[in-house]
């Protein structure tokens, strides 16, 4: 058995490491309350960005990922977690609550545990390596884990829908009310725990990058000009557009991404086109076949040669975290 002192250490050490999860411009949009056997996952909505994310949708999906993190954090440490997502309809910000209980690890808990804290964004062109099958088919069935499902984008028609659905979102949010403010307070930073550093973002615009969204100039690279991206593109789906759809997205968000990671694979999620309307409906229509509602863009592919980028930082336990004893 646990005891109390192991089990608040332990469940310490595990949303510290969950907080290594991916979030919209690292916004971190998420706050634990950690009792003796229950913690609480509550969407912070100080931190939304609502020029960007008009629908919170981002934001649910950013907390579902901290939720699959906190999750195989905790498996790591031998905590098991019978998770209620969205439990009380009249309280929308609590995303779940996690009942612990002593559980057993599993070798593959300990391969996504060993992947959190060297996944990045990378923003960088890939190589053209191609993914092999079998690695294509673990990140289908980590998504399917999940409750999601990840389609794989080919080269042909679907593809050039959604190159073409990623610049037509960027050329509408530019004329967006508050967009540029919120990409020119959230990213490009020097310093902070949060927001998007300089030193993760390219220090010129690469060509060859169709998938990408418009950053504030930061320090890598240059890479040459005409240097093609190698990327693959991958589209993230639910059967439903519901809050609960959208959470179980970011855990199979990062289920996807941390599988990527454990492969030597380079990922980048791409969202731009699902914060528009009209590209959002493109994607569910053109790209998916009108048969998942899509949750969010992925950049897949074997990383370039050189540095590696360093990690974004992260907020400390103290200003995402209350402790309760008393529950
Ligand atoms: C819901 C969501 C949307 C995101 N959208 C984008 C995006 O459109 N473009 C991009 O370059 N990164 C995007 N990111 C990646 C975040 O910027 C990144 O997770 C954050 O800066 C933290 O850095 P890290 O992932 O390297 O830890 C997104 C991440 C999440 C979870």
């Amino acid at each position: 058995m646990l005891t109390d002192k192991v089990d608040q250490r332990a469940v310490r050490s595990a949303i510290e490491l969950a907080s290594h999860a991916p979030s919209v411009h690292n916004g971190q949009p998420w706050k634990w309350t950690v009792g003796r056997r229950v913690v609480h996952l509550n969407a912070d909505r100080t931190r939304w960005l609502p020029a960007t994310d008009a629908d919170g949708r981002d934001l649910t999906v950013s907390c579902g990922a901290a939720l699959h993190h906190v999750r195989i954090a905790l498996a790591a440490v031998g905590i098991r977690a019978a998770v209620h997502r969205i439990p009380n309809p009249g309280e929308p910000d609590r995303l779940a609550t996690l009942e612990l209980a002593p559980g057993r690890t599993t070798e593959a808990d300990l391969e996504l545990a060993g992947a959190i804290t060297g996944r990045r964004t990378d923003r960088r062109p890939f190589s053209d390596w191609q993914i092999p099958g079998d690695s294509w088919r673990r990140l289908e069935s980590a998504a399917v884990g999940q409750g999601a499902i990840l389609r794989i984008v080919s080269v042909g028609g679907p593809r050039a829908v959604l190159l073409e659905a990623i610049r037509e979102a960027g050329a509408q949010q530019k004329d967006r009310p508050g967009y540029a403010t919120e990409l020119a307070m959230w990213t490009g930073r020097r310093a902070g725990d949060d927001g998007v550093p300089a030193a993760n973002l390219l220090n010129a615009r690469t060509t060859g990058m169709p998938a990408s969204r418009d950053f504030p100039e930061g320090d890598i690279g240059p890479y040459p000009l005409g240097r093609q991206d190698g990327a693959e593109l991958a589209v993230l789906g639910t059967a439903s557009d519901d809050a609960l759809s959208r959470l179980r997205a970011g855990e199979a968000l990062s289920a996807v991404l941390l599988t990527a990671t454990s492969l030597g694979l380079a990922t980048c999620p791409l969202s731009q086109p699902l914060e528009v309307g009209v590209t959002r409906r493109t994607l569910r229509d053109d790209v998916l076949s009108g048969t998942l509602c899509p949750q969010i863009v992925l950049r897949l592919g074997w990383p370039p040669v050189g540095a590696p980028l360093p990690a974004t930082p992260r907020r400390s336990f103290a200003d995402i975290a209350t402790v309760e004893q008393d529950h």
